[in-house]
Formats: C-alpha cells, sequence, structure tokens
C-alpha cells in the first residue's frame, strides 16, 4: 500500500483513539490530580511516575522520559512502525482504513518492497529445506560440528545452498518473481548475460527483522575460503547498518532486563542455545546510532559483548560512547582469554555464562585506561588519574562516586580530597567543551538553545499555558518567541495540534523526551493568575528583543563614523528607553 494517510482521516483517529482508553489496554492508570497514573512499562519500576494527560493526549515518564501520543506509544508497545501502529488503533476505534493519498515515500514503491520481502522469504525457505536434503550433508554436518542442535537450527531458520550454481534462482522464478526483483533482492548476481545465485556452498542464516520480514542472508563458507562470510549488500530493503541479526527473536522476548550485543552469527546462536535471551548481533559493522536506538525498545540495559582483541577492545569503547549518547545505561560482558561467545560456551559449557560478572561502563573505561599508562611511574599515575576523573564527572550517584574514588585512590596513591577536585573542575571544563560525555550524562539537562536562562524559562512557561489551553486567543502570537524552535511549537500549538500529536512528527527519540518534558508541565497558575503570568513571560521576551536589537546596533556602531554613527546611536539611546518601560509592568 503505497502513499500516507489523509490528514483529515488522522485527525479524526487521533480524536477517537484516546490516549487513556489506548494505554489502559496495557497499564492500570489510576487518577490522581490531573493525571492518570501507572507503572511505567517502558523501564521496570515499583512506584508510578508514568503518567497519561488526557488534555494534551500525551504521556511522560518522569523516570525514563519517554513521551508521546497514542500512537508513539503502540509503536513502542507493538515494536511497530508509525504505519501498522495507526492500523491497529484504527482497528481498535472501529475506523476504517482510508484511500492513501500520495505523498513523499521513499524512491522504491511500497509494493514493489514488498515484493523483495516476499522473495527473501521464499528463499529463506527454500534454502532451509535444502538444508535437510541429502546433497546438503556437508553444511548440516558443518553445523552439527559447530555445536548446534536442530532445534536451534529451527529457531534460526538456518540453511543451505543447493548444488546448482542456480538452485535457488530458478527455484524462486518458478514461484513467480522476474530475474531483476531477484538480482535486487541479492539473491542473484548477473553474469555474461546469465543469472546465478549469489550465495554458493555455504551455510545460511537469514537475517530477519522485528516484524518478521526477512531482510538478507550471511553465508558461512564451510572451510577457509574466502569471504568467511558473505553478506547480503545494501539493497532497498536491506541495510546493515540499520538492522541487527535477530531482531526477530528480540521482540519476541518480553520484560528483558539485558539485551546481549556480540558480534557474529555464530555466537547469538551459541548463547541462544545455551538458554541465554535477549541476544543479537551488528552485521559486521561498528555500532551505529541507529542500532543503538532500535536495541533500547527492548531492554533497559544493553550489555556489550564482544571478541578480547584489541579491535574488539576498542569497538567495546566505541559502542559504550554511543549508548552514552543515547542515554542507554551499558555494560560489557568480558569473556576471558579474548574468546567469543561461541568458543568460550564451547570450552566451559552453557553454565559457565551465568559466572561471568558484567562490568559497568566506568569500571570498564577504567580498566582500558590503566593499560594505555605506565603505573609505576609518577607521571603515569598522575595521567591516568587526570583521564579517570573525566569520566567520573558523569557518575551520578554520590555512592557509586564513592566507589570508583576508593579504587582510584588505592590504584594512584592521590587522596580522596585530591579526586574530588579534579573530578569537580574536569567537569567544569567539560561542560564548556560540551564534550561526548557530558551531554551523555545529562541528556535531558535543560536545554537553553542558546538564549540565556530567563528568555528559555519565559518561553517555556508561555508553552506550559499554551499546552493547558488556557490563553485567551489573540493574547500570544508565534512571533513573541525568540528561538525558533519554541516559536515553531507556540504556532502547533496556536494552530490547535495537541501535544500529543506534535510529539509524535518527532522522530529523534531523545528530542521528543526533551520537549515531552516541556508540554507535560503544569504551569502552576491558577485561572486567575493566567492571565498575570502570560503577561509577565511577554514583557520578558519582549525586554529581551529589544536587548537583541540594541546589541546589533552597538556592534554596527562601532564600525561607522560621522552621521551615520550618530544615527545608529540615536536608535540605541530611544531603544534603551523603550527597554526601560517593556521591563516594567503596566
Ligand atoms: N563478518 C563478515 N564478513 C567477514 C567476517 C566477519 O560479515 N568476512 C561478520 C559476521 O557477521 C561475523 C562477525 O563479523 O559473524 C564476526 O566475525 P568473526 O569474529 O571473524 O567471525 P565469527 O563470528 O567468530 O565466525 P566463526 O565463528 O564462524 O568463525
Ligand atoms: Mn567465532
Amino acid at each position: 500500500m503505497a502513499g500516507r494517510f489523509p490528514q483529515a482521516w488522522l485527525d479524526e483517529l487521533r480524536e477517537r483513539a484516546d490516549i487513556v482508553s489506548v494505554v489502559s489496554r496495557y497499564v492500570q492508570l489510576n487518577m490522581k490530580g490531573g493525571r492518570y497514573w501507572g507503572l511505567c512499562p517502558f523501564h521496570g519500576e515499583k512506584t508510578a511516575s508514568f503518567s497519561v494527560n488526557p488534555q494534551r493526549q500525551m504521556y511522560y515518564c518522569f523516570g525514563c522520559h519517554a513521551g508521546g501520543s497514542a500512537i508513539n506509544f503502540v509503536m513502542e508497545m507493538e515494536r511497530v512502525e508509525f504505519r501498522d501502529a495507526v492500523r491497529l488503533l484504527a482497528e481498535q476505534v472501529h475506523m476504517d482504513l482510508p484511500e492513501m493519498v500520495a505523498g513523499p515515500d521513499d524512491a522504491m514503491s511500497r509494493t514493489q518492497k514488498e515484493r523483495l520481502y516476499e522473495a527473501n522469504k521464499q528463499c529463506a525457505r527454500f534454502f532451509h529445506a535444502q538444508l535437510w536434503k541429502k546433497e546438503s550433508s556437508l553444511v548440516l554436518s558443518y553445523l552439527y560440528n559447530r555445536g548446534l542442535d536442530d532445534s536451534v537450527i529451527r529457531t534460526f531458520g538456518l540453511g543451505s545452498t543447493p548444488q546448482r550454481s542456480d538452485g535457488a534462482t530458478v527455484a524462486l522464478r518458478e514461484m513467480g518473481f522476474t530475474d531483476d526483483e531477484l538480482v535486487m533482492a541479492g539473491i542473484s548476481v548477473r553474469r555474461d548475460g546469465r543469472v546465478y545465485d549469489m550465495f554458493r556452498q555455504r551455510a545460511i542464516f537469514p537475517i530477519i527483522d522485528a516484524q518478521g520480514r526477512v531482510l538478507g542472508f550471511g553465508g558461512r563458507a564451510l572451510g577457509d575460503a574466502k569471504p568467511k562470510y558473505l553478506n547480503t549488500g545494501d539493497t532497498p530493503v536491506f541495510n546493515k547498518r540499520q538492522g541487527v541479526f535477530a531482531a526477530n527473536l528480540l521482540k519476541k522476548q518480553r520484560n528483558l532486563k539485558r539485551v546481549i550485543l556480540v558480534e557474529g552469527y555464530m555466537d547469538v546462536i551459541a548463547l541462544t542455545q545455551a538458554g541465554v535471551p535477549g541476544v543479537c548481533a551488528t552485521l559486521g559493522t561498528a555500532l551505529t546510532l541507529e542500532q543503538a536506538r532500535l536495541l533500547k525498545r527492548y531492554a533497559p540495559e544493553i550489555w556489550v559483548s564482544y571478541d578480547g582483541d584489541a579491535a574488539g577492545q576498542n569497538a567495546i569503547l566505541r559502542a559504550l560512547d554511543i549508548f552514552d549518547e543515547e542515554g542507554i545505561r551499558s555494560r560489557v560482558l568480558d569473556f576471558p582469554g579474548g574468546m567469543d561467545p561461541d568458543e568460550y560456551i564451547r570450552a566451559y559449557g552453557p553454565q559457565s555464562i551465568d559466572e561471568l560478572e558484567p562490568m559497568d561502563a566506568t569500571s570498564y573505561r577504567m580498566k582500558q585506561e590503566m593499560g594505555r599508562h605506565d603505573m609505576s611511574s609518577q607521571e603515569g599515575r598522575t595521567a591516568y588519574a587526570i583521564a579517570c576523573s573525566k569520566y567520573l564527572t558523569k557518575v551520578r550517584e554520590p555512592v557509586e562516586l564513592e566507589n570508583y574514588i576508593q579504587k582510584l585512590m588505592i590504584s594512584t596513591g592521590f587522596a580522596r580530597e585530591v579526586l574530588i577536585a579534579q573530578i569537580g573542575r574536569t567537569e567544569m571544563i567539560a561542560e564548556n567543551r560540551r564534550s561526548v560525555y557530558s551531554h551523555a550524562a545529562r541528556p535531558l539537562e535543560e536545554h537553553t538553545d542558546g538564549v540565556d536562562v530567563e528568555t528559555a524559562a519565559a518561553e517555556k512557561k508561555l508553552l506550559q499555558l499554551l499546552a493547558e489551553g488556557r490563553v485567551e486567543a489573540g493574547t500570544v502570537s508565534p512571533d513573541d518567541f525568540i528561538t525558533p524552535q519554541r516559536r515553531a511549537l507556540a504556532q502547533k500549538l496556536l494552530a490547535g495540534m495537541t501535544p500529543g500529536a506534535i510529539l509524535e512528527g518527532i522522530e529523534d527519540e531523545q528530542e521528543r523526551a526533551r520537549i515531552a518534558r516541556v508540554l507535560q508541565k503544569d504551569s502552576g497558575a491558577l485561572d486567575e493568575q493566567q492571565l498575570r503570568m502570560t503577561g509577565d513571560c511577554l514583557r520578558v521576551l519582549h525586554k529581551k528583543r529589544i536587548e537583541e536589537k540594541i546589541a546589533a546596533l552597538t556592534r554596527e556602531a562601532a564600525g561607522l563614523k560621522g552621521e551615520e554613527k550618530r544615527s545608529v546611536l540615536l536608535k540605541i539611546q530611544e531603544l534603551t528607553k523603550e527597554r526601560q518601560t517593556a521591563g516594567r509592568k503596566e
């Protein structure tokens, strides 16, 4: 189905699918103080910090800052895309799906993509059926030799390529797929005018997304043939930087405490066979932001478990930075002796996994940092202490910080006070430089968007009054706002959009959380105070705009001479007077 939902139809859906009844299907809600409260379904908690505001048609969690509309909520709970969430909601409120209207869609139409998904699915079935045939005995025994049993082979839908060099191509052609489709899906390749199978003499690992669609394949050579793994290249339905291997299984495992991220197909399979839930892998590339965001949906924490070699260790540090940037809690599960998880399980047995203790991200960074310094010299220990205090500025909990400081005292010999001073100072420096860490440590710190605190506060308060729907028509206009982002929000609120609907349009989760935090707040104004509060905010902003003009003119005046300069100075003088009255209350 190509195109998009018509706007009017979506608006009606938003009206009918009331957020309280939508959320109530999943979370038990209790009314308190104008909102509904319940246990947050997105992070484990014992006291309710998840709120639903029927007037604003939005939810917001004070614990994990998740926020959005009814549609966002269904997307998160059912782990589906926007379209599917809309379809589910339409069904719930008995609305017929509309004729889709034309709109900017991906270069390739929906139907064309559906064909490629279907080709991939049929191809995966073909490879899997092929595995049990006599001619595939080499592949099957390869998998058995790697310790896999029939049950895990079925769980992952592993397969084998056929003997014929165009076996899959021919089979899929018979099902009605064109050569162009097969080549586009990466199943087949064209050479000298003929079409052959892409994968030859390999064990096949289908890559399946959370919706159960087959995106592509990984193929493992049986011996030392190169490349060891051959993967489907980028196609209209597959981008290895966006998906993860075993996303389909992740989705089925509800209430995971953590996701374990490993490097290889075989690691995922070995851990799963050993009974470890929630394991997935990137597809032969370094972790990307998109993948981190995808994984965040499945568990409150991610454990990284890469190979023990130097490349693996560096990849872990990069992954930890990405998780920080996305505000995701992470730990490192280190396998001893530089083994990968698959080798470890085969050496020590499936139970051995339970004995491994994951290390928190800060301890891991400190441990890696130690390897970079000569700890036998004073100079080395000093450099180590400085490096570590940078990591420690991010630790929010005082008790946790204390533990690290204790360790650092022992390894460096510095006194507690000295280390605390060092940590405090680097924190200040980090803030000015907006380093990755300071940014990551406080993902939801009040942003001022480049304006002073007073302006930001006035704009936020005005937005809250608008979100509450308590500003009289004509009192506030978007032009009263100085920062473009908040001006745009005001425009939408004034146009009658609910805060929920506004949040829905924000794809970046971090950004959505930040704006949800502003839009969920009560202004705290009683009815009779409301008008005065609005006036106060407008005056602050009016004054700020005059100050901006004065500053601009002052800069201009510096480069002028004579009559021109005099006229600019005169303007500045007038504005200064205007500013004085603007600050005063009528
Ligand atoms: N990989 C790849 N192409 C390669 C090598 C590796 O795409 N030529 C990807 C695969 O997803 C692989 C992962 O990187 O699973 C990890 O690679 P590596 O550690 O070399 O492989 P293992 O998973 O240990 O593979 P095996 O145990 O089968 O040797
Ligand atoms: Mn391996």
